[in-house]
């Protein structure tokens, strides 16, 4: 008689659902990205990613409050850098009383528990906008690298829990490792962009901290010379290996739902957690079909969530961080 094995029996009920699902989001899995700006007072909503905002630091330090309350661990910080303060150099990221320095004392301050986690990358503070320094149309690896390793100290010494690498430069995560051990920061984790590919998802976040590539003579237009090819598969394992072998405590795939099958491939490879970014686009494109009335919102995005977790990110970098507590309570 047939069929003795029916799959249908362990989805009848949302009881029995709930007791065999595999995979559940929670509030431990988000790293939240939190953008800064100078001032007092400001909590200015980002055009291209609606209720997600820019903050002054006495805000920062309400919200990271908040988030500690609702149940996050950890942030990951962004600074928007006025342009006077750009150069090729990006000399401004070095500054002990820079916006990124205090940024990590006000979390630090407000709530010492909180995982402080900072982008470490040029473009902020580029006024070429890009990750690297810039000389005749090339963008000079060796030498970022080296200001990445200053820049890594100068967060530690702030009193960063962890630094982002989010470059895509070779071997910088050797030579910032070295940096730090050499500095005493023994402690401090690096979270390296492992497989950071060359997306046109993240045209929101360069609008938030106004960081994208500037349309000069002789500076690159885009990032493809350092960011990865999106078509490629391979390459992202040897790239997050190598991050891996050179000290990496955690690697990172970005973005997130279009390369599922990178985490998936990068999960099986390494034993290092693996962290998934789901960039501003991917927020974008959510919050404009919900507002359209074309998708359901919470629907969405907690199927999104799910995936990528199914995937196999231990770590969710996530603009959703809030609208998820809001659904979970
Ligand atoms: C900076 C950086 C970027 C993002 C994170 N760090 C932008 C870029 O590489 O141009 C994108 C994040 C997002 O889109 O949400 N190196």
């Amino acid at each position: 008689m047939y069929p003795l094995i029916r799959n249908r029996r362990l989805r009848t009920t949302e009881s029995v659902r709930r007791l065999v699902r595999e995979t559940v989001v929670t509030t431990d899995d988000f790293l939240v990205p939190l953008f800064v700006v100078e001032g007092k007072g400001i909590k200015e909503e980002i055009p291209s990613m609606p209720n997600y905002f820019r903050m002054s630091l006495d805000e920062l330090e309400k919200e990271v409050k908040d988030l500690w309350k609702m149940g996050f661990c950890a942030v990951l910080l962004f600074v928007k850098v006025p342009d006077d303060l750009k150069d090729n150099k990006g000399t401004e990221a070095l500054n002990p009383e820079g916006l990124m320095q205090r940024a990590i004392k006000t979390v630090k301050n407000a709530c010492p528990e909180m995982l402080v986690m900072t982008d470490v990358a040029l473009d902020p503070f580029s006024s070429y906008g890009h990750d690297g320094i810039v000389a005749e149309g090339q963008i000079l690896n060796d030498e970022t690298s080296e200001v990445l390793a200053e820049m890594s100290i100068s967060h530690a010494q702030a009193g960063a829990d962890f630094v982002a690498p989010s470059d895509m430069m070779d071997g910088r995560i050797l030579t910032i490792r070295e940096a730090l051990e050499d500095e005493g920061f023994t402690n401090t984790g690096i979270m390296s962009y492992s497989a950071k590919y060359a997306s046109a998802y993240y045209g929101p976040f360069r609008d938030a901290l106004d960081s994208a590539p500037v349309d000069i003579a002789n500076v690159p237009k885009d990032k493809k010379t350092y960011q990865m090819d999106p078509a490629n598969r391979f390459e992202a394992i040897r790239e997050t290996q190598m991050d891996v072998d050179e000290g990496a405590d955690i690697v990172m795939v970005k973005p997130g739902l279009p390369y599922l099958d990178i985490v998936r491939e990068i999960k099986n490879e390494v034993e290092v957690p693996v962290a998934v970014y789901q960039v501003s686009g991917e927020y974008a494109m959510i919050k404009a079909a919900a507002q359209k009335g074309w998708l359901d919102h919470d629907a969405v995005m907690m199927e999104q969530l799910t995936a990528i977790k199914r995937a196999g990110a231990n770590i969710i970098a996530s603009y959703f961080a809030k609208d998820f507590v809001r659904i979970m309570g």
